[in-house]
């Protein structure tokens, strides 16, 4: 590609603001075209990062000469924001949770298949060194097939689902406000621990392994929050593997997050821990790996993944971590737990109705 990278971004909001911006920003082979939002920051906002034009209407944004958009809005609005990008022939960053709907995720899938365009889901633990390594391992076998799944997280993020989202600027700050709690403490418009962050322990569970559910059990609590603060989870996966999934929305603050994986396969157990920087494959013949993994490094960042967005459209890199496939098994799960948790915890199928359509994994990474 000769010409730089003409970016258009659309939501501008404390997340953008705070870690998709700067970096864009900074890189020589981006233009910074467009910028879209609703809201008074939306000018401080253009002139901050240097953005060509600003508009509150998406439409107006699209009209511009783009390349690629990336989509940083409330979680509804996900799906038909980068459906009208993809129609349009643009890459896409679509933040998580992609879509709130199995069908819809699976419909960016198909989107994206027809018209030949990136598009990248900014999990940010796909992409570390010690994620990668263990996937490395994965991929060669070591595990044998997978029979069993343990997949929990936990977060300091009681104020963002249930209090003073401005809490949360103590770990990413921006100059624009707090994220809006509509945004995150909307029953209607995908809030939750859910959809907020278990999206994120499922990313990368479906990632590693390549497992896709088939069938789920769950159920929430919400304590005193107006969304999911806690979710547990049985599922049952393509294959027949089984599997317990856990999520809570209230560590204490300063605490590392908790995302800790463990898949026990017919020849070995693969266990990857952010919170105290693990991972092990272990095998029953007696190989062991046990990475050596730097303190600190399981912290949750976002920097390669907007980083990874460019480089794919300029061809830099070919390897994403976390497509359209990866986003719309981790959204289907989501989809389904919470279908289960409103029936009262009974079991349903993940595919169901006219979205129950089969769709092949394909491996975009060497
Ligand atoms: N990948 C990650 O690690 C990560 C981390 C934090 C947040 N996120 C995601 O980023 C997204 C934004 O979160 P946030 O906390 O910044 O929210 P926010 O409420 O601070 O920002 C939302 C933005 O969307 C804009 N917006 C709302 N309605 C709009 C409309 N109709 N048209 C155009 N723009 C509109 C708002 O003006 C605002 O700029 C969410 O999907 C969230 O889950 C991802």
């Amino acid at each position: 590609m000769s010409r730089r990278v003409r970016l258009g971004a659309v939501g501008a909001g404390w997340w953008a603001t705070s870690n998709h911006f700067p970096i864009f920003a900074a890189r020589e082979d981006v233009d910074l075209a467009g910028v879209c939002g609703i809201g008074s920051e939306l000018e401080a906002v253009r002139e901050q990062f240097g953005f060509g034009m600003a508009t509150n209407d998406y439409d107006e944004l699209l009209d511009q000469d783009l390349d690629a958009v990336v989509i940083s809005t409330p979680h509804d609005l996900h799906h038909p924001q980068a459906v009208a990008a993809i129609d349009r022939g643009l890459h896409v960053l679509v933040e998580k949770p992609v879509t709130l709907t199995a069908e819809q995720g699976w419909d960016l899938a198909d989107r994206v298949r027809a018209a030949g365009v990136h598009f990248l889901a900014p999990y940010g633990w796909n992409y570390k060194p010690f994620t990668i390594e263990a996937k490395r391992l994965v991929a060669e076998g070591h595990l044998g097939e997978i029979q069993h799944v343990l997949c929990h997280m936990a977060s300091p993020t009681l104020g963002l689902f249930a209090g003073d989202t401005n809490h949360i600027r103590s770990l990413w700050d921006s100059k624009t406000s707090g994220p809006d709690p509509r945004t995150w403490q909307s029953p209607a418009r995908g809030g939750g621990y859910a959809h907020g962050q278990v999206t994120h322990s499922s990313a990368m569970l479906f990632w590693l392994s390549e497992l896709r559910a088939a069938s789920v059990m769950a159920k929430v609590s919400n304590g005193q929050a107006a969304v999911d603060l806690f979710d547990a989870a049985v599922i049952t996966f393509d294959g027949g593997a089984l599997g317990s999934l856990s999520g809570a929305a209230t560590l204490p603050d300063g605490d590392p997050y908790q995302v800790d994986l463990r898949i026990f396969g017919t020849e070995g157990v693969l266990m990857l821990d952010t919170e105290r920087e693990r991972v092990s494959l272990h095998r029953y013949d007696g190989r062991r790996w046990d990475l050596d993994i730097p303190p600190g490094e399981g912290a949750y960042e976002c920097i390669v993944p907007p980083n990874r967005f460019v480089d794919l459209i300029t061809g830099a890199s070919t390897e994403n971590n976390s497509d359209a496939d990866v986003a719309a098994r981790s959204v289907e799960l989501i989809d389904a737990m919470l279908r289960s948790a409103a029936a009262g915890g009974a079991e349903v199928a993940v595919r169901h109705g006219v979205g129950a359509r089969q769709h092949h994994h394909h491996e975009e990474s060497a």
